[in-house]
């Protein structure tokens, strides 16, 4: 059986997506998803939903969406792909851009899609190490066709400031995809570099921010040329009607992103304090998560114990860099106070 499938696909270990857990009274802090509702213009649009229309396939390269996008970022359409999820459209740039004998790059740690998917279009990988403190430093002479930079990154929820990223991408002769998913929670973000640069694509997410991850729906920006090869590869349909309603409305409404986006960022804030002055280590962080390195009991301990008390956070214990940390997405401010209730009781070993 096993030798009809692609041998790269044997050897490699598929993604393992955060756990979903269903049931009262858990708190989730372990897939980075926003805890707020999304815009009440959702709610409207799908009311207002004529089910004939789902008989028909959707407009394929979804104009009147895109039409939103561009205007919110000030470009052409021509310059905006959407896609199923940014996962899709992080796909899509290796099937774009990279050749059968061509290379993925990407900061080590950071989003673990990207070996995956260099894995399946049976890539080569050079990852670049982050330094201990989870900087940058590209080694002298670096190349590959195409580099995925998460910034802010994941999972460290730090920042690299954007002149340093507009430094490498100048620098740069493949195609530099500035993964943004988080760019909504921090102080600065890199979507002019897109328009800038020919190299450049900038992808965003509804995911986060936008209080969507349930539509799949991500985006990104770059040069028409580099947009238009997307295109020519997509699936025909990558993006069902309702999402792409859906996400038009959302992205209309910056008011209601912009306050749920308010709101975790002060929590990131109560929440960063209080758990330095239990002596953990926080990087500072410009997304919807914290990277902490607990005091008095080890990340998997803690972990477990957390779990114990149905609260969920992510642990990425396979790694020697990541191994003595946690991630852990910033929820409301009452699921934040119960997080910290429960990591006091496990450290003061309270069952
Ligand atoms: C850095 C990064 N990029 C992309 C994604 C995926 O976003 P989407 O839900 O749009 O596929 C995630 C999700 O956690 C992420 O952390």
């Amino acid at each position: 059986m096993s030798e009809r499938i692609r041998k790269s696909v044997q050897a490699m270990s598929g993604y393992v997506p955060g756990e979903q857990p269903k049931g009262e009274g858990i708190i989730k802090l372990n897939t980075n998803e926003n805890p707020y509702l999304p815009s009440p213009d959702v709610q409207d649009i799908l009311s207002m939903v004529d089910i004939a229309v789902l008989s028909r396939y959707p407009d394929p390269v979804c104009i009147e969406l895109r039409k939103v996008i561009a205007e919110l970022h000030g470009c052409d359409i021509g310059n905006v792909f959407v896609g199923n999820g940014s996962d899709e459209v992080l796909a899509l740039c290796i099937r774009a851009f990279v050749e059968r004998d061509g290379s993925v790059g990407y900061f080590d740690p950071s989003y673990s899609l990207y070996p995956v998917l260099a894995n399946i279009e049976d890539v080569e990988q050079r990852p670049v190490s982050l330094t201990p403190a989870f900087g940058w430093a590209m080694p002298t002479n670096y190349s590959a066709s195409l580099f995925f930079l998460t910034n802010p990154n994941a999972p460290t929820s730090l920042i690299y400031k954007k002149s340093d990223v507009e430094s490498f991408v100048k620098g740069f002769s493949g195609v530099v995809l500035i993964d943004e998913a988080y760019a909504d929670f921090a102080d600065e973000n890199c979507m002019d570099l897109a328009l800038k640069y020919d190299n450049v694509i900038t992808a965003r997410t509804l995911s986060k921010s936008y209080s969507l991850a349930g539509i799949r729906l991500g985006y990104c920006v770059g040069n028409p040329e580099l947009i238009g090869a997307m295109y020519k590869i997509k699936d025909s349909y990558n993006v069902n009607y309702l999402t792409q309603e859906i996400a038009r409305v959302a992205i209309l409404d910056q008011d209601t992103m912009k306050a749920n986006v308010s709101a975790i960022v002060e929590t990131r804030r109560m929440i960063s304090e209080k758990l330095e002055e239990l002596g953990f280590e926080v990087c500072d962080s410009q997304s919807n998560f914290l990277w902490v390195k607990p005091l008095g009991i080890t990340a998997p301990e803690l972990f477990k114990g957390l779990r114990a008390k149905n609260i969920i956070v992510r642990y990425f214990g396979n790694d020697a860099r990541t191994k003595d940390y946690l991630r852990v997405t910033v929820g409301t401010a009452p699921e934040m106070l119960s997080f910290l209730d429960a990591v006091d009781e496990i450290l003061k070993g309270e069952e």
